[in-house]
């Protein structure tokens, strides 16, 4: 008998095998005595990790020699080997303790020696079985077993339980990847519910220990039943596996189909000349910012904010915040101009081509540019032009831009009640912006340029929102305006170049600690001589240029202008006699345009039929010339104007009522104009009694606009002695004043302005209180040669002056 000691490891049966010639050539070793294997004896092959089931084909490998006498043997007698699972994995040379007792029986297809020199017989098992005895004596395992091949039982039970497996071991398959064509068909063909056990058996994938259990289990309905359950176990784990798989799979594939829309995208750009947009945005913004030589800090935060643009994608709402901050940033005029020096002869020339007269005002703003020049890093005071509407202080300022070659440009203050106007909001608004001064600077684009802060009284007080005077002080603070700090920027902005100019009507309502910071230039007002002038060399040739008319083609004689003066407008300024201008050129424009004259010469005649009738007629000879009437004068921030204070008697209880919208201030004056008339009756004639039956009216029209102040008290007294007396006011003289009981008229303010008034409004006298001729100097030359100024220390020369003699007819009024 040949004796081979067989052995066998973890089969693979690879493509690499070779096949040799067919077992049954191999000549057997023959070793010692050979002894005839019993008929129900098994040539046996102990094999580690492979459990062979009936009708599976599997390679073993055959190392051992024991082994390869066992297959020798085999192949000689032509007898099938019993294959056993060791129990003893680590075994070498396994004996019956180390071996599973019931095995598969295996034919022997074919040997094949593989390149390496190992040996593989390629085995089908065909019958379970169970060794009864190991028997000794043979160079190979021999035992005596017992063939376990039970008839199929064919019963509803077991057919119904083999149903169920197969449709669950394709099921299995389904889930499983890559599973060849072959092995479905070889599942699906199979008949026969014990081969159906054992084919599934041999390809599920558990442990050799478990599988060597089914194998043992003899009874078809339990393994069955034991194979159900370890596929349904089976099918559970490959499903969840593969969720998860297909889960990851899913969120790989979503970041990688964003990646390529992203790409697709970037290619889309690039076809329609879009590509790289936002790249090309990045650089050029850099650019920007290396040209626009920022401060360091401004630079610093410019490039920080680039960075953060570069890292968002363009749909967000935050770029396009980054975006317009930058291009503030970048605008701004950071760098600091080398300044032209100031050529002081060439500032006095613009200032005499730009405007007529306003000597005093062209004197201090030359000495301001003196200064200036002499010591440009110097703390220079900052201009504030005051005075009525039109006379020139919006121009004097664009003046002082072109003398010093600056740029101009104009801040509106009116109504500004919220400091953030002026100092911006904080970027985390939306929709915030730089405040007035920034924009401006923008807007101008110059470090040094002139900027004229328009209505400065005109600013709105402190309040909810913060108050917008304090932080003008910043900006006008030389001590705090080169880090001016605004809340958009939120990076110091340097307007210590700035040259800065404001202007007001009014003094009084410009916050103190502004006032205090400003120089302050007067502007009067012009008298009418003036206003001739201005008109003549400027007004008449710009608004010429402005219809279209060439100077040939229209002449407007001095007598029309003075009579648009005196009897179209009456102001301060000369804005609504520019107005007035432009209306007679137009309609001289029309008749031109129309052919029906080829050159036109206004003369005053011509005037009614353009500018209507005349709007200023001798009002105070209409008004005045009935006792009871005086024409005061009075100071308002349009410039001076008259007023007329009427008076009236009715019987009555004594009352004096007071009508026109009088202030407190006025008030109370007419009442102390009135104590006075009453305590002066015996000398200005009429009895003390007539006011106790009597009620006094006073009323100072417009009645609508109200009226403050006590300078009206010499009028009150004039007017309210003229109705008692029955003496007229003489229709020529004005008069201003404040009186106090004793008769003594006090001084007031004003005087230019008012004495101005009372000349545009045909009036020839006026009464000034007599501490008032300080300001004598200040009444412009003209209107010192025109009106006769009387200057009065107690009422009674007032009433000497103004009221014409009484009429020997005229009696004292009767009670
Ligand atoms: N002395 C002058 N010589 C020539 N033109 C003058 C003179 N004064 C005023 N003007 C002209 O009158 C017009 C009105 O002047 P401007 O706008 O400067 O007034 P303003 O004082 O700024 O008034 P507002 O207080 O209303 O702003 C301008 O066209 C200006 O050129
Ligand atoms: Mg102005």
């Amino acid at each position: 008998m040949n004796e081979r000691p067989t052995d066998e490891t973890p089969a693979s049966a690879d493509a690499n095998l070779r096949q040799e010639e067919p077992a049954r050539g191999a000549q057997p070793t023959r070793q010692g005595t050979p002894r005839a294997l019993p008929e129900d004896a098994l040539i046996i092959v102990p094999v580690r990790n492979v459990v062979l089931f009936p009708g599976m084909v599997v390679p073993l490998t055959v190392g051992r020699e024991r082994s390869r006498a066992a297959a020798h043997e085999a192949a000689r007698l032509q007898r099938p080997l019993g294959v056993l699972l060791q129990s003893n994995a680590e075994a070498e040379e396994p004996g019956p303790d180390d071996l599973h007792w019931v095995g598969t029986t295996a034919n022997v297809l074919r040997y094949i020696t593989s390149p390496e020199g190992t040996h593989h017989a390629i085995c089908q098992g065909a019958k379970r079985f169970r060794v009864l005895q190991f028997i000794e004596g043979y160079p190979f395992m021999a035992a005596q077993v017992e063939i376990i091949d039970p008839p199929e039982p064919g019963d509803p039970d077991t057919e119904g339980r083999a149903h169920a497996l197969k449709q669950r071991a394709l099921e299995t398959l389904q889930l499983l990847p890559q599973v060849p064509e072959e092995v479905v068909g070889a599942l699906t063909g199979l008949t026969g519910a014990s081969r159906l056990a054992d084919f599934i058996s041999g390809l599920m994938d558990i442990a050799p220990s478990e599988k060597q259990a089914l194998l043992e289990t003899f009874d078809l309905k339990a393994r069955l039943d034991k194979l159900l359950e370890l596929l349904s176990h089976r099918i559970e784990v490959l499903k969840v596996s593969r969720e998860i798989d297909e889960r990851t799979r899913g969120s790989i594939e979503d970041s990688n189909r964003k990646h390529v829309l992203r790409e697709q995208m970037r290619q889309i750009q690039k076809e329609l000349g879009e590509g790289d947009e936002a790249a090309a945005e990045v650089a050029e913004l850099e650019k920007a910012i290396d040209e626009a030589k920022m401060p360091e800090e401004v630079d610093k935060q410019a490039r920080k904010e680039l960075k953060r643009l570069q890292r968002m994608p363009e749909g967000a709402g935050e770029y396009s915040m980054i975006r317009t901050y930058l291009d503030w940033l970048i605008e701004l005029p950071w760098k600091a101009e080398s300044e032209a020096a100031i050529d002081i002869a060439q500032a006095r020339r613009i200032l005499d081509d730009d405007h007529f007269g306003l000597e005093k005002i062209k004197k201090r703003i030359l000495e301001y540019l003196a200064v200036r020049k002499l010591n440009p890093s110097g703390r220079s005071p900052i201009l504030c032009f005051v005075g009525p509407p039109g006379v020139g202080k919006t121009s004097l300022g664009q003046s002082i831009a072109k003398a010093t070659g600056r740029k101009f440009v104009r801040v509106s203050l009116g109504g500004v009640h919220d400091e953030a106007e002026i100092r911006g909001h904080r970027r985390t608004y939306i929709g915030a912006l730089p405040g007035n001064i920034v924009q401006n600077m923008r807007k101008v684009g110059t470090h040094n340029c002139v900027m004229m802060l328009d209505e400065v009284d005109k600013l709105g007080v402190g309040g909810f929102h913060g108050d917008p005077g304090s932080a003008l002080l910043e900006v006008l603070d030389p001590e705090q305006n080169s880090t001016f700090r605004d809340n958009y920027l939120a990076v110091p902005f340097d307007l210590s170049s700035v040259m800065f100019i404001c202007t007001a009507n009014v003094l009084d309502t410009i916050p103190g600690p502004l006032r205090d910071r400003m120089e302050v230039i007067q502007l009067p007002g012009y008298t009418a001589e003036e206003k001739l002038q201005i008109a003549r060399r400027y007004l008449v040739a710009r608004q010429l240029a402005a219809t279209g008319l060439k100077p040939e083609q229209c002449e407007i004689t001095d007598e029309a202008l003075m009579a648009i003066v005196g009897d179209y407008t009456r102001e301060a300024g000369v804005r609504n006699l520019e107005r007035e201008i432009g209306t007679v050129l137009r309609g001289v424009a029309v008749r031109i345009a129309e052919g029906a004259v080829a050159h036109a010469k206004i003369g005053p005649d011509d005037l009614a039929a353009m500018l209507g009738p005349r709007r200023f007629e001798a009002e105070v000879a209409m008004r005045s010339g009935v006792p009871g009437v005086a024409t005061g004068l009075a100071w308002t921030p349009v410039g001076g104007d008259i007023l007329f204070i009427e008076a009236t008697r009715m019987p009555g209880a004594g009352r004096l009522i007071l009508t026109g919208q009088l202030g407190d201030v006025m008030k109370e004056s007419a009442q102390a104009a009135l104590s006075l008339v009453k305590a002066r009756s015996p000398e200005l004639g009429f009895a003390p009694e007539l006011f106790e039956k009597s009620d006094i009216h006073v009323h100072v029209p417009a009645g609508a606009t109200p009226k403050d102040g006590p300078s009206a008290g010499v009028a009150m007294f004039v007017a309210l002695t003229s109705l008692l007396t029955g003496r007229p006011v003489k229709s020529d003289v004005a008069m201003t004043g404040e009186i106090s009981l004793r008769g003594l008229v006090l001084p007031i303010g004003g005087v230019k302005e008012k004495v101005l008034a009372a000349l545009r409004a045909g009036i020839t006298t006026v009464l000034l209180p007599a501490r008032n001729r300080r300001d004598f100097e200040e009444i412009p030359p003209s209107a010192r040669e025109t009106l006769r100024i009387v200057w009065v220390e107690r009422v009674d020369e007032a009433i000497a002056a103004a009221l014409s003699p009484a009429p020997a007819e005229v009696a004292p009024a009767p009670a």
